[in-house]
């Protein structure tokens, strides 16, 4: 099976990693290969696709559709925090673009089978990379009830934490949850329904996206990551970074500035003595959105915000 995908911000990501012939990209986030076949069209004739996903059924699809263009890729089964030592193990000293289109692939989200989704009744997973780690149930059923309204509030932005907490330990001393369902259940009674009634998304919705950040440990990579970008881009080389919520984007926003002006001198001193070297430059001094034709056409796009920086 070959996943369907819709790119989000297909011309504003070529536009911005600056594509030709010949140039080294890496697409850590492949999902549905929909960026990653643009881009290696785009560098063609010498380039190098280096294609990264956690996720084992990306990079099968990945293997099937790049097919025609064997020879200009090779993949990795792998968290892209690891793209240092992937690169050292391919002899690369750096690339000339990164994309990072974080969150859930379409195909994750409506056939993953791991309950991503608490439209459909599925086992409570949520593991992008399932060789390892702890699953969504596992923390569901064996965290303390301020440690889950921790992770709720902090990885979700879910003011009803506590009680949404303190239901999920409730229901599991008759049973342990096993379902996206059951889950998609519990927090639903957890919410007055008064307050459910007025939200625009599902009452589970924000706390789906807290157990998934925190089973896959989302954030910690991503700042892993970003900590290693000045290393690993070539000269003029372009970041990309697609992200979905506030959390990852604030991520995102700070390691750029840092890296773009991170001096830690006194404002009144006359120069910098700290030993600060500017290394990114941002392109985007406000993060780039899908234009309203593409949200139109794919609602999905609506939240995601495009930063590009550039290694000086
Ligand atoms: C939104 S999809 C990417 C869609 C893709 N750009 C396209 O055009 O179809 C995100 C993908 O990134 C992967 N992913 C998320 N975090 C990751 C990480 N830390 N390391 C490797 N892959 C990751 C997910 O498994 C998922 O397949």
């Amino acid at each position: 099976m070959i996943f369907e995908h819709t790119s989000v911000m297909p011309d504003e990501v070529y536009g911005n990693l600056n594509l030709s012939p010949g140039k080294i990209v890496a697409d850590c986030t492949l999902g549905g290969s929909g960026h990653a076949l643009q881009i290696i069209k785009a560098i063609q004739r010498g380039g190098t696709l280096i294609g990264i996903d956690q996720d084992i059924d990306a990079i099968k699809n990945a293997e099937k559709v790049l097919k025609p263009f064997t020879g200009n890729f090779v993949l990795f089964h792998d968290n892209f925090s690891a793209l240092p030592s992937i690169l050292e193990s391919l002899n690369i000293k750096g690339v000339d673009g990164i994309l990072l289109d974080l969150g859930l692939s379409l195909h994750q989200l409506r056939n993953g089978k791991r309950g991503f989704s608490f439209q459909r009744d599925e086992p409570l997973d949520m593991r992008m990379d399932t060789r390892s780690g702890r699953t969504a149930a596992d923390i569901v059923n064996s965290f303390s009830e301020r440690e889950l309204a921790d992770i709720f509030f902090r990885y979700g932005e879910e003011r009803m934490s506590r009680r949404i907490a303190r239901q999920i330990v409730t229901a599991r001393q008759i049973k342990p949850l096993k379902t996206s369902k059951e889950l998609a259940c519990i927090v639903k009674k957890a919410v007055p329904a008064k307050i459910a009634h007025a939200m625009k998304i599902h009452p589970a919705t924000r706390v789906f996206q807290a157990l998934r950040i925190a089973v896959n440990r989302e954030l910690e990579k991503l700042e892993t990551f970003m900590d290693t970008v000045p290393d690993i881009l070539n000269r003029h080389g372009r970041l990309c970074v697609i992200s979905f919520h506030s959390l990852e984007d604030r991520i995102v926003k700070q390691k750029i500035r840092s890296f773009e002006n991170g001096c830690t001198c006194p404002r009144d001193f006359p120069e910098c003595i700290c030993g600060f070297k500017q290394s990114l430059k941002s392109i985007s001094k406000k993060p780039i959105r899908p234009t309203d034709k593409e949200i139109m056409s794919n609602p999905m796009a609506r939240s995601a915000v495009l930063r590009v920086a550039e290694r000086l």
